[in-house]
């Protein structure tokens, strides 16, 4: 399979509503879950050019770094530590406008002003957070949310 990606322009809501259905037929009849996560990644730093994009995956009660585009990245994360574990230990999508006022973020790049981490849900568990970091301060909004929601359920997990 190769897939040209074609990347978008305008606004915030037409540059997902372009990407979303080209994720979701890129990775349409690949249930290798690494090869997936790989072009996810790819496809989200190619459109929107964050600082770093990419997974972290459950194994053993913690988080250890999956597929991603960007910067090298810590590589394991303890629950309820960083925005990372703290996404996964609430259960819910964290926005963070100011990475330098979040107790306990965890700094992999000091270039990272922002953040928004997506918990990854199956069959009730949260099985891995998706992640991004932005040099701008404040650049993920409730928009982020829902469109990046969208595409981690798209993931086929076994
Ligand atoms: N900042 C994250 C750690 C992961 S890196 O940003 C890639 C956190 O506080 O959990």
């Amino acid at each position: 399979m190769a897939e040209d990606f074609i990347k978008a322009s305008g606004n915030k809501i037409e540059q997902y509503n372009s990407l979303v259905p080209q994720i979701a037929a890129v990775i349409a009849g690949e249930s290798d879950l690494i090869a997936n996560l790989a072009n996810i990644s790819a496809m989200l730093k190619t459109q929107f050019n964050w600082l770093w994009v990419g997974f972290y995956w459950v194994k053993n009660n913690e988080l250890v770094l999956g597929p991603f585009q960007g910067p090298i990245a810590c590589t394991r994360i303890q629950k309820g530590k960083g925005v990372c574990g703290s996404a996964w230990q609430q259960a819910q999508t964290l926005i963070v406008p100011d990475v330098n006022a979040f107790p306990g973020h965890i700094a992999c790049s000091s270039l990272s002003q922002s953040e928004i981490v997506v918990p990854i849900i199956h069959k009730g568990n949260i099985v891995g957070v998706l992640d991004a970091d932005a040099i701008l301060p404040a650049q993920f909004d409730e928009t982020d949310q829902l469109y990046l929601e969208q595409i981690v359920q798209l993931i086929p997990i076994e």
